[in-house]
């Protein structure tokens, strides 16, 4: 077993992920996980505040994969998949993924993941793949008008505990296949909510518009513009993407 390997709980902690980078700069083995109840300065995507209230699961997990950097474009995207099924099987609801590799039930954002590494050259040192979840957080606690938590949509207390452990064994098995140049392609595709539809992205000052066609087996989101350009994403952390099902041209476009 290598996720897991050494589990460190806390019950407060700035960001699990700058503490498990921490840890990986002073050389310890992959496999660590960071758990913490909340978080004062938890981070997400896009350099955004996560907000961390208690009764979320805030879970940082360090690894050293022997991969080249062009291979993190897909351990971040995918491992969307491992943590839905884990969230699916913990709750009984289907769970949503919104390239790279947000968790959303009935359209609400329940976590997300930042994944960050540290690089030499075209080698990868280290990844922190850090688990956001509102699990058994409040919406009013949240505070984030888009966001929601698999309690508030479940009506019922949902089990961490269980959810971990869980979540632990999905990801590391999850990374073996990886190691071994496997990803989970078609349970990513069957989860996404974005392909096949019209959508906005944002990278910086440039907005692209236009449909998602398929998440390429590098991880990257495939769009064929307005314009007819056929667009590849792989900023995962500092893409914003919406879905424009409102358009009152989206029928057309779908023609
Ligand atoms: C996102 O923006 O969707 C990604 C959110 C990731 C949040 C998690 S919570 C645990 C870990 N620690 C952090 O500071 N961020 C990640």
């Amino acid at each position: 077993m290598i996720v897991g390997r050494r589990v460190l709980r806390l019950e407060e902690v700035p960001s699990s992920n700058d503490l498990a980078k921490r840890y990986g700069r002073e050389g310890e083995p992959e496999g660590l996980v960071v758990v913490a109840e909340r978080q004062t300065q938890g981070r997400g995507r896009r350099g955004r505040e996560w907000s961390s209230p208690p009764g979320g699961l805030y879970m940082s997990i360090l690894l050293r994969p022997e991969a080249p950097t062009p291979q993190l474009l897909r351990m971040s995207v995918f491992s969307g998949v491992p943590v839905a099924l884990a969230l699916e099987q913990a709750t009984g609801l289907n769970i949503g993924l919104k390239w790279p590799n947000d968790l959303l039930v009935a359209g609400r954002k329940v976590g997300g993941i930042l994944m960050e590494s540290v690089t030499v050259g075209s080698k990868v040192k280290f990844v922190v793949l850090g688990i956001g979840l509102n699990v058994n957080s409040r919406r009013s606690d949240i505070g984030v008008s888009e966001a929601t938590s698999l309690c508030e949509e479940k009506g019922c207390k949902i089990e961490i505990e269980p959810l971990l452990a869980d979540i632990i064994l999905r990801i590391e098995a999850f990374y073996k296949d990886f190691v071994d140049g496997r990803v989970p392609a078609d349970e990513y595709a069957t989860r996404s909510t974005v392909l096949q539809r019209r959508v906005e992205a944002t990278l910086g000052q440039e907005r692209f518009v236009g449909r998602a066609l398929h998440i390429a087996d590098d991880g990257a989101l495939v769009l064929k513009s307005d314009e007819g350009l056929v667009l590849r994403l792989s900023w995962v952390n500092e893409t914003s993407l919406r879905t424009l099902d409102e358009d009152a041209d989206f029928e057309k476009f779908l023609d």
